[in-house]
Order: structure tokens, then C-alpha cells, then sequence
């Protein structure tokens, strides 16, 4: 069953986190569900402007609604991440999407709350829930390649009065990819759970949104470098953050990197060990059923897992 964020979020609220999950083709779409039924809890498909344009974005829709008579159990969003303004148009007029994400975060305050505020008309006209960003996460999503800027709460608290967003991605300390924090003298590392308690004082009950969420936990880098990659030494969010910024008001946890993570660890040891082998079918079942298994150990982690029949009886 597809619903809003919105709806989500009111019933998660303070309790734990939604998984908000990327996905680009049909064996993250099989694991994605799977690893949600598996672990019974409602979750968020994002799907990035690169991903519509991987292929087809008819292909990954398709696939979508196909995923949703498969697993008929599932309750999910279908979310628009990081949109420009005539993306979030497309997909709001698609009829397909609950939730889209208006990325205005690069233009002056002004200018943000303006297009976020076009984006909200047209999206409430149609029953689906926005998404907006306020502050800049550091690291590289899509084409556009941030430095950090923590969101200031007394802003948080103006922008949602004058966008009516109903939800907002707020900067505080993560970043986009795989290599999040590095050590600086004097510079504060993990999250600014002070900024995300200040915003909760100010905005009670608003959901936040945590982009960049990625552990990117080390023994999946040493496997992925001890079968031929080469990625340097990294770290990101400890997933045992996930649920004190629950608690503080974040309901919407984003989760890429890892899942990538997963892949290529998958792909390069499969291969390693195999090398006579050629159909691409092998390692994906491996990839699928893996996938999965991150998908549930993360829902453990954000709390939403055991939630699926609690969300079913409360959206009626
Ligand atoms: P990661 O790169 O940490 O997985 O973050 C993904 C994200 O925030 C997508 O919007």
C-alpha cells in the first residue's frame, strides 16, 4: 500500500525512524521489499533524479507497482529525492509519487522558501507531502557538490511557517557518500544532536529528516578493498545515533551509500572467488538476499521494525 510521509511520520513521531531507502533497478527493488517484510516495517522508496534517468523512469515505476502486488503486506512511500522544481512537477503530476523532495537548499533563504512554497501549493492540490532543505549537507549528491552549513534553528522555524513544508531535511554534521567525517583539530565530529534538539524546541512535533545517514561501517570497506577495491579509510553515522535523533523529532533516516556498499562487496568477492562464472544471475541472488538482510539490521536500528502492523491499524 502506497501512502504519504506524512503519514508516516505522524504515527512514528518521537518513537523511532522511517528507513528512507535509494533504489535504482529490480534487484534493490526485491531486496528493498524483502528486507521490510522480512523485518515488518513501513519504509520510503527515494528515488533520485539519477535514477529516473538510469534507464527509463517508466521502468523503475513499473517496477514499483509490480513490488507492490508481490508483497501486498507492504506500506510504503513513494519519494522524489533530491528534485528540482520541474522534477517535483513531473512526479507530482505522475500520480505515482506521495512525496516528493524540493532541493532549494544552494539558493538564497528567500529564494528556497519561494520555490518550496510553489512546490507545496501544487503537491497539496494532489495529496502528496513535501519535503524541503534547509542548511548544506558536505559530500556529492547528484550534480550538486556541497560544503557544510549547519541549519540554524531560529531559520528552521521562519521556513517552515512560510513554505508549509511538511517535513525538512535539516545539516547537522552528516554529508552525502561514503567518506563523511575526517578528522580536523577542533572540529566537532558525528552529528549536532544540540542543533537537532533546538529545532525540536522551536518546531514541536515537525519531522526532520536526516540525509546522509550512511555508517558506512568499516568491515564492509575491508572486504570490498581486500577483494581489489580501493577505498580509503572512512567512517559515517553510528547507527546507534539513529534513535536519540528519533527521539528528537528525525523520522526519516536516508540510507544510499551502504546499500551500494553491499553491491560492490557482493559483486567484487563473488567474482574473486568465482572467476569462471558469467551469469549475472548468480551474484545478483546473492546481492538480493543480502541487500535484504541490511535492509532489516538497519529497520532493528532505526526502530521501525515490529512497526508494520502497529501502522496498519493506525492509518485505518
Ligand atoms: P548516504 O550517502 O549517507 O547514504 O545518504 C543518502 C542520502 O541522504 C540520499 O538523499
Amino acid at each position: 500500500m502506497i501512502v504519504t510521509t506524512d503519514q508516516l511520520f505522524k504515527i512514528a513521531y518521537g518513537r523511532y525512524a522511517v528507513g528512507a531507502y535509494n533504489i535504482n533497478n529490480l534487484e534493490q527493488a526485491t531486496g528493498l521489499f524483502r528486507g521490510n517484510i522480512e523485518s515488518q516495517a513501513p519504509f520510503i522508496i527515494q528515488i533520485s533524479r539519477g535514477a529516473r534517468k538510469y534507464t527509463d523512469k517508466r521502468f523503475l515505476e513499473a517496477i514499483i507497482r509490480a513490488a507492490e502486488d508481490v508483497f501486498p503486506e507492504a506500506i510504503f512511500a513513494v519519494h522524489l529525492d533530491h528534485g528540482t522544481e520541474e522534477a517535483c512537477y513531473d512526479c507530482i503530476d505522475s500520480g505515482f509519487y506521495s512525496s516528493v523532495m524540493i532541493d532549494a537548499s544552494h539558493e538564497s533563504f528567500e529564494d528556497n522558501i519561494a520555490i518550496t512554497k510553489r512546490v507545496v501549493e501544487r503537491a497539496h492540490a494532489r495529496g502528496v507531502s513535501v519535503e524541503a532543505e534547509l542548511g548544506m549537507l558536505g559530500g556529492v549528491e547528484e550534480d550538486i557538490v556541497g560544503s557544510v552549513c549547519l541549519t540554524k534553528p531560529e531559520e528552521a522555524e521562519e521556513f517552515v511557517a512560510q513554505s508549509g513544508c511538511d517535513s525538512l531535511a535539516v545539516a547537522i554534521g552528516t554529508s552525502h557518500g561514503a567518506y563523511k567525517f575526517t578528522a580536523e583539530p577542533g572540529k566537532k565530529m558525528g552529528l549536532h544532536f544540540d542543533v537537532i534538539e533546538d529545532i525540536q524546541k522551536r518546531l514541536p512535533g515537525y519531522p526532520m529528516v536526516m540525509h546522509g545517514s550512511s555508517s558506512v561501517p568499516k568491515d564492509e570497506v575491508d572486504r570490498i578493498n581486500a577483494a581489489g577495491g580501493k577505498m580509503k579509510d572512512t567512517s559515517g553515522v553510528p547507527e546507534e545515533d539513529f534513535l536519540p535523533a528519533a527521539r528528537m523529532g528525525v523520522c526519516k533516516v536516508n540510507i544510499d551509500t551502504d546499500g551500494r556498499l553491499v553491491w560492490t562487496r557482493v559483486h567484487r568477492e563473488f567474482f574473486r572467488d568465482q572467476p569462471e562464472k558469467f551469469d549475472l544471475r548468480d551474484p545478483g541472488k546473492v546481492y538480493m538476499a543480502e541487500y535484504a538482510k541490511m535492509i532489516a539490521h538497519k529497520n532493528e536500528k532505526l526502530g521501525s521494525a515490529g512497526q508494520l502492523d502497529d501502522v496498519r491499524a493506525k492509518l485505518g
